[in-house]
Parts: structure tokens; C-alpha cells; sequence
């Protein structure tokens, strides 16, 4: 498949797409993103990507944007791109002036859309599982937001990587998990699956809902509750959820086997039970 961009509204190849030295998002990470997945010609739970960019937009006032044609856009950029599984990455940043915290002038959102293949590293360790290493929280405090400040998120998957692991945990000072670098965190506890609710913690993972939805679903019992670093470690199961990831089990954890270092029944469930959704296009 091609390599596509849309940068404002303009279609060109990824390749030729250039972004001012002065863009705000360049400069001060003065932006926020989407990151959809496309499974055999549509663009899965396109809805909610756009609400929560939506939500991202107001949450760090830029206006300006018509997500009318943002949607559009995505949609003609995966068309061009030509292919069937693809992943389509959205940044809106503030707008392109020269270098001053507080811009001078009203601005031009920087609207880009890029389309490639999605490479799935996950579904190799889907079948055995994946290991994380838990580290310090030391985000901000809104990390609902889907900004593109991402530094301690790369800094912790660089420090998982380096130790041979998938996925770092953030954990707060005083014992509760958040979530994954680039995933939300479940825990499966005698039958009962857990999620820390939804909160200015967290990212609103599209795909965490659309479990948590799922699990409700299929009759498996279901709490958006606050997940100690006790209770990870003493989960039966423990998964990540990621448009990326879909569901992926966690087999260790600080190099220690979660159970019996297997992906365990009620993660198998919730895998199938979403794969299902997925092939049906089932994502209201
Ligand atoms: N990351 N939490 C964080 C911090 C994330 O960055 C992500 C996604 C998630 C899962 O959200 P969703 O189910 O909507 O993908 C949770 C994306 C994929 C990324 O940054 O590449």
C-alpha cells in the first residue's frame, strides 16, 4: 500500500509532507492526536476517535477545526493509501508563529492525516503473552488529554524495551496503577475483571470502553475500579488494551510470572469476543 498523507487538506505522499519549523506542535508539543485503525476496508471506531479528538481539541482550546472534514479527509487518505489493514495517524496542533509561549496572533490549526501499513508486533505475543515492568508516575495530571507530550511514555517504553520487556505500568507513589506507556490495564481476579475508571489518570482508552462494553456483554462480571500495585501482582490474569494491542495478555511482571506465567480463560474470552467485533464491524 501507499504511504499518504493529508497535511490541511492537501494530499500528497507521506514522504513529501513537510511541517514548518514554527509549528507550535514542532516546537512546544502544543498539540494532541489520534491514532485509528483501519481492518479490511473501514476505518474501526472511526465515531470514537473523533469524538475523543473532539474532546482533546476543547480540553487545550484549539479551535478552528472542522471535524466534518477531518473525517472526510481520514476516509479519502486510507482510500488512496489502497490497502486493507492500515493505521491512520490525526495531529492538530495550534498553528504555525514564531516562537513565544503565548502565540500573537489568532492561527491556522496544522490538521495532518497519515495512512501506512500497521505492523502488528503484538500478534506474535498474542498467543504467549507479553511481559511489563512497573515505573514511577511521573506524568502530569491530565493525562485524559491525548496530547502529543508523550516523553515520559517514550522514556518508560524505552526503559521496558531495554530490560526485555513489552510494556511499562505506571504505578503512583502511593500504590495505584494508571496505565501502560501506550495502553489501559486490566486485571482478572477470581472471575471478576477490573479497569481503573475512566478520570483525568488515565487515557479513555477507545478500545478499554469498547471491552469494558464488551465484558458487560458477554455476562462476565465487570468493575471500573482503582487497581492497587497489590492487586496486579496478585491478579489470575492481567491484560493491555490498545488500538495497537487489541488485547494482549501480560505473562510477567517485573520478570515475576503472572499465575502461571499462561494467558489465562477470561482473557482468551475477551480476545475472541472483540476479534468478533471486529470482523462484524461492530463498534457503536
Ligand atoms: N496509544 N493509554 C495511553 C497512554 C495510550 O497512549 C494509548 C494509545 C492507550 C490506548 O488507547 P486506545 O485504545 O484508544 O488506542 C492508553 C496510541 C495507540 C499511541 O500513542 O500510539
Amino acid at each position: 500500500m501507499e504511504e499518504v498523507a493529508c497535511l490541511n487538506g492537501r494530499f500528497l505522499p507521506l514522504s513529501e509532507a513537510c511541517i514548518s519549523v514554527n509549528d507550535r506542535g514542532f516546537l512546544f508539543g502544543d498539540s494532541i492526536y489520534e491514532v485509528a485503525r483501519a481492518y479490511r476496508g473501514r476505518i474501526w471506531a472511526l465515531d470514537r476517535h473523533l469524538e475523543r479528538l473532539r474532546r482533546s481539541l476543547t480540553a487545550i482550546a484549539i479551535t478552528g477545526v472542522d471535524l466534518d472534514q477531518v473525517r472526510e479527509n481520514m476516509v479519502e487518505a486510507y482510500l488512496r493509501a489502497g490497502g486493507d489493514d492500515a493505521l491512520i495517524y490525526v495531529q492538530i496542533t495550534r498553528g504555525v508563529a514564531p516562537r513565544s509561549h503565548v502565540p500573537h496572533q489568532p492561527l491556522v490549526p496544522t490538521v495532518l492525516i497519515t495512512v501506512r501499513p500497521v505492523e502488528d508486533l503484538a500478534g506474535r505475543s498474542r498467543e504467549a503473552g507479553v511481559s511489563v515492568i512497573l515505573v514511577p508516575e511521573v506524568r502530569w495530571q491530565r493525562r485524559d488529554i491525548k496530547s502529543t507530550n508523550l516523553l515520559p511514555n517514550i522514556l518508560a517504553k524505552q526503559e521496558a524495551h531495554a530490560r526485555g520487556a513489552y510494556e511499562a505500568i505506571f504505578v503512583t507513589d502511593d500504590g495505584w496503577v494508571n496505565e501502560g506507556s501506550s495502553a489501559n490495564l486490566f486485571i482478572v481476579q477470581a472471575g471478576v475483571v477490573r479497569t481503573p475508571p475512566n478520570g483525568p489518570s488515565l487515557l479513555p482508552g477507545i478500545t478499554r470502553d469498547l471491552v469494558v462494553e464488551t465484558a458487560r456483554r458477554e455476562g462476565i462480571p465487570m468493575e471500573e475500579l482503582p487497581v492497587s500495585r497489590e492487586a496486579l501482582l496478585a491478579a489470575d490474569e492481567v491484560f493491555l488494551t490498545s488500538t495497537m494491542s487489541e488485547v494482549l495478555g501480560v505473562s510477567a511482571i517485573d520478570g515475576q510470572l503472572v499465575a502461571d506465567g499462561q494467558v489465562g480463560p477470561v482473557t482468551r474470552q475477551l480476545q475472541a469476543a472483540y476479534r468478533a467485533r471486529v470482523e462484524a464491524g461492530d463498534d457503536a
